[in-house]
C-alpha cells in the first residue's frame, strides 16, 4: 500500500480508536465463557464475577482523578454526566439557582442551559479573554449571592486550551457554590486531580480515551451527592442516580482505558509533543496559516488552525487526510463554530479552520504527510488567486 492510500488520522479529538488491551477486555465480559452476568445478581457466581470487574473497572477510573471509588457514577458518555450534573443540581430546587457556564463550552453544556433557562433558571455565559481563556477573574466577577453551581471544560475540544480549573474553584468555593468541570478532552491528556483542584463533579468520557463509546463516568464528591437528582429512575443503581442494568463489557472498557492512560499519560504526552511541535513548524511555515489561541494554556494534542485564502476549503484536504472543520457535533449541524465566534472569528476565518487533533498512534510519517497536504492546499490557493 502506497503511504498517501493509508488514512492519516488526525481527529482524535472527535474519537479514538480503543486500545487492543480495552477490545480484548471488554471481549471477555460477552460470550457464555466469559463474565456476562448481570452485576446486580449477587446471588449466583456470574453476577458476583461481573461485579467484581465493575467494581475493579470504578477503582481504576478513580484512580486517574485522584477520586475516591465510590464517588464514580456510570453513565453513556461525557454528554449524559453534563446532563446529570446541570439538571440534577437544578432540578431539586436549591435557594442558590443561579448558574453559571462559558460561551466556549460544548453543546452538551450549552444545550443543556438552555433547556434548563426554559424551565426558569437564570444563566449567566461568561465571555473568554483575548486569549482565549475562561479566567478565575471573570468567574469572580460575575458571582452572584444566588449562584449555586458553575460548570466549566477544562480542556476546549475545538481550540485545545486549558482551564485554570484550581483557580476559578477558590472563587466559586469562595462564593458558597459548587463547580463542576467538563473533562471530556482532558482525561488521560493533562493530570487531573478532582481533590487538589477542588472539583466537586467531573464528566468524563471513555471514547476520547482509547474505550468504547457508550460509556462514561460522573465523579461526584460524596459531600455533593445529595445535591443532584436521578435523572435516570428505575432499580436504583448508582446510588440511585443513575439506574439501569451495568453494562459490564463498556464499564471494563472504560477502566481498562483509564488504566492505561495512567500508565502511558508521561510518555504519550511527550511524544505527542514532539510531533505537535513538528506539525505545527511545518504548517506555520506556509503563508497565511495562522494557529488560533496559541497564548493560551493548552495541550499539545488539538490544534486549531486557520487557512488565510479565500479559496480554502476544509473538503480540499480531507481524503486520506482525517481532519474535521471543527468539533464533531458543529460539523452535524453545519453552523459556523460557536467557539471559533467566541475568540473573534467571523464567519469566514471560521469556514476556513480546521481541527487537527493527535494521539496515542499518530506517526511523524503522518505528520509530513499532513504538512504536505497543507503545503499542497496552500498553493493551490495561491494558483487560484494569481
Ligand atoms: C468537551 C466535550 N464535552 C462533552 C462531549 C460529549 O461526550 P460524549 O460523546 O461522551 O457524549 C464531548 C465530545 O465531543 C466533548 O468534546
Amino acid at each position: 500500500m502506497r503511504e498517501s492510500d493509508t488514512l492519516h488520522y488526525f481527529d482524535y479529538a472527535a474519537t479514538t480508536p480503543a486500545d487492543a488491551e480495552v477490545i480484548a477486555a471488554m471481549a471477555d465480559c460477552l460470550g457464555v465463557d466469559g463474565v456476562f452476568g448481570n452485576p446486580a445478581s449477587s446471588s449466583h457466581p456470574a453476577g458476583v464475577s461481573a461485579r467484581r470487574l465493575v467494581e475493579r473497572s470504578r477503582s481504576q477510573v478513580a484512580a486517574l482523578i485522584g477520586a475516591d471509588a465510590a464517588e464514580i457514577i456510570w453513565t453513556s458518555g461525557a454528554t449524559e454526566s453534563n446532563n446529570l450534573a446541570l439538571k440534577g443540581y437544578a432540578e431539586l430546587g436549591h435557594a442558590r439557582a443561579h448558574l453559571m457556564t462559558s460561551v466556549l463550552e460544548h453543546k452538551a453544556i450549552l444545550d443543556t442551559m438552555a433547556y434548563l433557562e426554559t424551565r426558569g433558571a437564570s444563566v449567566t455565559y461568561l465571555k473568554p479573554s483575548p486569549k482565549g481563556e475562561i479566567t478565575a477573574e471573570a468567574v469572580a466577577a460575575a458571582l452572584r449571592p444566588d449562584t449555586g453551581l458553575v460548570s466549566v471544560m477544562l480542556v476546549n475540544n475545538e481550540l485545545g486550551t486549558l482551564t485554570d480549573v484550581a483557580a476559578i474553584s477558590k472563587v466559586v468555593h469562595d462564593a458558597g457554590a459548587l463547580l463542576h468541570v467538563d473533562a471530556a478532552q482532558a482525561l488521560g491528556k493533562t493530570p487531573i486531580d478532582v481533590k487538589a483542584m477542588g472539583i466537586d463533579m467531573l464528566s468524563m468520557s471513555a471514547h476520547k480515551v482509547y474505550g468504547p463509546k457508550g460509556i462514561g463516568a460522573l465523579y461526584v464528591n460524596k459531600d455533593v451527592m445529595a445535591c443532584i437528582a436521578p435523572q435516570m429512575h428505575g432499580g436504583g443503581h448508582e446510588r440511585g442516580l443513575r439506574s439501569g442494568t451495568l453494562a459490564t463489557h463498556q464499564i471494563v472498557g472504560m477502566g481498562t482505558a483509564c488504566e492505561l492512560a495512567r500508565q502511558h499519560m508521561t510518555a504519550d504526552n511527550e511524544r505527542i509533543a514532539r510531533l505537535s511541535r513538528r506539525l505545527l513548524e511545518g504548517v506555520l511555515s506556509l503563508d497565511g496559516v495562522v494557529h488560533n489561541a496559541a497564548d493560551a494554556q493548552r495541550i499539545a494534542h488539538t490544534l486549531s488552525l486557520t487557512i488565510g485564502h479565500s479559496g480554502f476549503f476544509t473538503f480540499m484536504l480531507n481524503g486520506n487526510l482525517a481532519v474535521s472543520s471543527t468539533s464533531a457535533c458543529n460539523s452535524a449541524s453545519g453552523q459556523p463554530s460557536h467557539v471559533l465566534s467566541a475568540i473573534g472569528l467571523d464567519s469566514e476565518a471560521a469556514s476556513r479552520t480546521v481541527r487537527v487533533s493527535l494521539g496515542r498512534f499518530t506517526s511523524e510519517a503522518s505528520v509530513d504527510f499532513a504538512i504536505a497536504c497543507f503545503e499542497r492546499v496552500v498553493c493551490q490557493c495561491r494558483a487560484l488567486a494569481a
